[in-house]
């Protein structure tokens, strides 16, 4: 898929947020090394708490599905700034992908990309432990 294919998958997931309590939709499109793409979309609850992101939810399905090798992830939001991945999803990110590339869009489709590692210096992980 290319770029700017992804972007587009990431956009068309917006359409799919569960997002009642904020009317904050966002999507996401997560790229493996071998070409296989997961989706996302934020999935909100009545109790707050329990509401996934986008991210998440993209990097859950992969995961559960054997693919844990990923290359990039475009986040698409509907607002003026670039939507860019809560501290969580980035620490989730850093799990299994620290060099990941992310991509954040705003609502024109204007790209802000940047390495997950100048979003989550100093990221946590299993050589701490
Ligand atoms: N949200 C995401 O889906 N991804 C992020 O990284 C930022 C926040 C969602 C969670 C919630 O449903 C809404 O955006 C407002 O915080």
């Amino acid at each position: 898929m290319t770029r700017e294919e992804l972007k587009a998958t990431a956009v068309a997931m917006l359409d799919k947020a569960y997002c009642p309590y904020s009317h904050f939709p966002v999507g996401a499109a997560l790229e493996c090394a071998d070409g296989t793409v997961f989706t996302g979309c934020n999935i909100e609850n009545a109790g707050y708490s329990a509401t996934i992101c986008a991210e998440r939810t993209a990097v859950v399905k992969a995961v559960s599905e054997g693919h844990r090798d990923f290359v990039r992830i475009v986040v698409a939001g509907r607002s003026d700034d670039y939507c860019v991945p809560c501290g969580e999803c980035r620490q989730v990110l850093n799990e299994f992908a620290p060099n990941i590339e992310v991509i954040c869009l705003n609502k024109a489709g204007e790209e802000m990309a940047l390495p997950l590692k100048a979003l989550l210096p100093y990221g946590f992980d299993h050589t701490y432990l």
